[in-house]
């Protein structure tokens, strides 16, 4: 078995034996250990959260006095009492409105790892998943507290200049990562997004 087999393996396995939702509980866990932007009291907001992995490893770091919503386009089974869910689409224009009111104010960290059904066709995956990028990037004056964090996955490809720009343009530092439970073969990057200054 090659070593990208059995590191993919590795967190599969993990996922099952510790009772996590999904694998990327994983890749939320290892971001946040190197960056610690996520703790104790906050408020936070996860777009693309099905089925829950990244709401579990939230509601963990933000503990009993934090809140966390979930919001999806699929239902999201109940997670913890720290944790509300929504169903919602991110294109849709009363999206970011609609989380503030079960809220009740804006959140300290955003995080979207949204991606739709892979159609195989790279050019047109990566872009579709960079406008749903850029859907939740079109709601953070709305919702991300000046100063706060955005961490959102992004496909590889022509258009990731683009969003980079974007970001730069709103974030006091930018940074590209790939954590070790997402998969070297998978085309996943994550931009970590520090010091909204909007
Ligand atoms: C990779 S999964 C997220 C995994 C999740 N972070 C976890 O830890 O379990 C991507 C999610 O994006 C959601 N999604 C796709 N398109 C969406 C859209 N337009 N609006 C909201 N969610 C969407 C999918 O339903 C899917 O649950």
């Amino acid at each position: 078995m090659r070593l990208r087999e059995a590191k993919r393996d590795l967190y599969r396995r993990l996922s099952k034996e510790e009772g996590h939702r999904s694998r990327a509980y994983y890749k939320l866990s290892q971001i946040n250990s190197k960056a610690l932007f996520m703790r104790r009291g906050q408020a936070i907001i996860d777009f693309g959260a099905a089925p829950g992995g990244w709401l579990e490893a939230a509601s963990e770091l933000v503990g009993a006095r934090g809140m966390v919503i979930g919001v999806d386009i699929d239902p999201i089974t109940p997670v913890g009492r720290n944790v509300r869910t929504l169903v919602g689409d991110v294109r849709e224009s009363d999206l970011g409105e609609r989380v503030i009111r079960v809220l009740g104010r804006r959140a300290d960290v955003v995080l979207s790892d949204i991606s739709q059904k892979i159609i195989g066709i790279w050019e047109i995956d990566h872009s579709v998943q960079i406008d749903m990028t850029l859907a939740v990037i079109g709601m953070l004056p709305e919702i991300l507290e000046t100063g706060g964090v955005f961490l959102a996955k992004a496909f590889d490809g022509p258009r990731l200049n683009e969003l980079r720009g974007t970001l730069r343009e709103m974030f006091k530092m930018v940074k590209i990562i790939k954590p070790p439970a997402s998969r070297q073969a998978s085309s996943e990057v994550y931009f970590l997004n520090i010091g909204y200054q909007i």
